[in-house]
């Protein structure tokens, strides 16, 4: 069975559905991220696991145990947040040293466990000082090493690394990933940051308006979105209109398509910028007009518009000429590219 089992967790506040009957199963040394716009319910979700926020319905199971009746304190979670939250009058040893000492580990331990924390993060040197001496990427490490020191059955992250500029922060998430291979622990990031989820996660549960739009490996939400939701969150992508026969064949604008799975009527097919290329002199296509073209040093940004809608399309600056404004131009790609979007998603 799965390390974390979430069945069916809702929760509102008043009239607003914050979650609504989220389903997921995170397996033991997983890293999955809960991505999503603001205000589609993470936090939410985190908290309850966390046990900060009482669940309407459903049930969380660690290792098969119901954790919903479980006091949060004796859930043995480790959690960082956006806000370090660190004790002010306590020193970086202090910090970390002190969930050990609110489960009565002794002295000696305790001083061990907190070096190796300390080393882990990337702290070693750093036991006396205090944390208004040190930055916010540094007190960030110890909010970290504070969570890990008492071994959690899991990690749980929500936006901890969002305060950071953005060089620190990339050198940050390559950095967690590294910790949390090397230690093992089930992790769940919470982030609206696309890029961070993608680049640290075995798996993102893509979230909007409470409920799991997708969850898949980051090659796969991005790449195979399963919604229009999904597909316009993740990167640029176009979204074309076109109509299915209801017999795998697909019509948008001058190209048709072969697209299992569409019921006869519109349809809409999401296709990256950078999987359209120029159709092969004579070769079917979509046709296209270009609206604009911007150079962007290593590759070209071209707009379009077609009769399956607008589109955007990347085109590397390898030194072949690129059209112009106002030129007309025929589109390809693999149809294995394509998704066909689920309907109603959008939004
Ligand atoms: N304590 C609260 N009281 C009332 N509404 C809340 C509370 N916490 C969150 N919400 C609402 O629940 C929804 C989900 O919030 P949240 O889980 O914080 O989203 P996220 O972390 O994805 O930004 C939002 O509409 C938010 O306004
Ligand atoms: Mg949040």
């Amino acid at each position: 069975m799965s390390h974390l089992v979430l069945n069916g967790l809702s929760k509102s506040y008043g009239g607003v559905t914050a979650v609504q009957s989220l389903d997921l199963a995170v397996e033991r040394g997983e890293f999955v991220s809960l991505l999503g716009p603001s205000g589609c319910g993470k936090t939410t979700t985190l908290q309850m696991i966390a046990g900060f926020v009482a669940v309407d319905r459903g049930n969380i199971l660690l290792d098969g145990n119901d954790l919903v009746s479980v006091a949060p304190n004796k859930r043995g979670l480790g959690i960082v947040f956006q806000s370090y939250a660190l004790f002010p009058h306590m020193t970086v040893a202090q910090n970390i040293a002190f969930g050990l000492e609110m489960r009565g580990i002794d002295k000696a331990e305790r001083e061990t466990r907190t070096l190796e924390a300390m080393a882990l993060v990337g702290l070693k040197g750093f036991a006396d000082r205090y944390p208004r001496r040190m930055s916010g990427g540094q007190q960030q490490r110890v909010a970290l090493a504070r969570a890990l020191v008492i071994k959690p059955a899991l990690l749980l992250l929500d936006e901890p690394l969002s305060n950071l500029d953005a060089k620190l922060r990339e050198e940050m998430q390559s950095e967690l990933r590294q910790i949390q291979r090397s230690i093992g622990t089930t992790t769940i990031l919470v982030t609206h940051d696309q890029h961070e989820a993608m680049a640290l996660s075995d798996r993102i549960v893509v979230m909007n308006h409470g409920r799991v739009e997708q969850v898949g490996a980051p090659d796969t939400v991005y790449g195979r979105p399963a919604s229009a939701f999904v597909a316009s969150f993740l990167g640029k992508t176009n979204v074309l209109r076109g109509t299915s026969d209801g017999h795998g064949k697909v019509s948008l604008g001058s190209l048709s398509l072969a697209m299992a799975g569409a019921a006869s009527g519109p349809v809409q097919i999401a296709i990256r910028p950078e999987r359209l290329a120029f159709a092969a002199v004579g070769a079917a296509g979509l046709d296209a007009r270009v609206l604009s073209r911007v150079f962007q040093g290593t590759h070209w940004l071209l707009t379009a518009e077609s009769a399956a809608g607008a589109l955007t399309l990347m085109r590397h600056n390898d030194g072949h000429p690129v059209p112009a404004e106002g030129e007309a131009i025929r589109l390809s790609f693999a149809p294995a590219d394509a998704s066909l979007l689920r309907e109603g998603a959008a939004g």
